[in-house]
């Protein structure tokens, strides 16, 4: 179950955001809105959400969740693989003081972005991608140790981050899509695997029983529907174009 998020708002540089689509540049007040909407639905579903304000030096600062790990024992303060991103931690411990009593960091030369990382109970899979490095990873894997979870590495080849391509729906139940799918690391698992051409909801997030969907893939949604969930559908066109899932917009603990 989670309690708690935490959203930052984002900043008019959103358009210049990192991104590697051809869907145009992010409408600001549109993007404003579908937040709203994103955070009035965490809110809906129990959770306590506490809003961080827009941080213009970063246009990509909206995707809070690549900026720590929030676990069950600690929180981590991660180290950015894009150098564009590596200063958006800055205030990030004061905000998880608040939460957490124990607070970790990846350092140099370890680089780790949260969206490379999926919970599932109290094991943590590690994308290794161009913006997760093996000495993040391991970095991670030795803390996660310490509090007696367990990390486990999953190298990439094409996704952006690991949870680009995958959701951990909780009732051992895992959403995937692409070069995620028949991965030995995920053996054992309930396996729903998203249609190629609706990739983007395989980001899709699990909230204390309801799953968020992304507006735009139906086909997704009957097969998250069949397998028991509520779903809710939102719209967030404005963060897709920069590469941003569902996900991406929180942290939730
Ligand atoms: N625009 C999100 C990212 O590239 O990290």
């Amino acid at each position: 179950m989670f309690r708690n998020a935490i959203v930052r708002k984002p900043a008019f540089s959103l358009k210049e955001g990192l991104t590697t689509s051809d869907l145009g540049k992010p409408d600001y007040y549109l993007a404003s809105e579908q937040h709203k909407l994103y955070t009035e639905t965490l809110i809906r579903l129990g959770l306590k959400v506490k809003v961080l304000p827009e941080n213009e030096l970063f246009p990509d600062s909206v995707f809070i969740e690549d900026i720590a790990l929030c676990t069950q024992s600690c929180a981590v303060i991660t180290r950015p693989g894009a150098t564009t991103r590596r200063g958006e931690t800055d205030g990030i411990r004061e905000v998880l003081e608040e939460f957490y009593t124990i607070i970790e960091e990846i350092i140099y030369p370890g680089t780790l972005e949260a969206g490379d990382v999926m919970m599932a109970g109290d094991k943590f899979f590690i994308g290794i991608s161009d913006r997760t490095n093996e000495a993040g990873a391991e970095q991670l894997t030795a803390i996660l140790a310490r509090y007696g979870m367990k990390g486990i590495k999953v190298p990439l080849k094409k996704l952006l981050h690991l949870k680009s391509g995958i959701s951990c729906l909780e009732n051992n139940t895992i959403l995937v899509c692409g070069e995620l799918t028949n991965r030995s690391e995920f053996a054992g698992y309930n396996i729903i695997v998203v249609d190629e051409d609706e990739c983007y909801a395989a980001n899709s997030l699990w909230i204390n029983g309801t799953v968020i969907i992304p507006h735009g893939f139906p086909e997704t949604r009957k097969k998250i529907e069949k397998a028991g969930y509520e779903t809710i559908i939102i719209d967030v066109s404005e963060f897709r174009k920069v590469d941003g899932g569902i996900s991406c917009l929180s942290l939730r603990f």
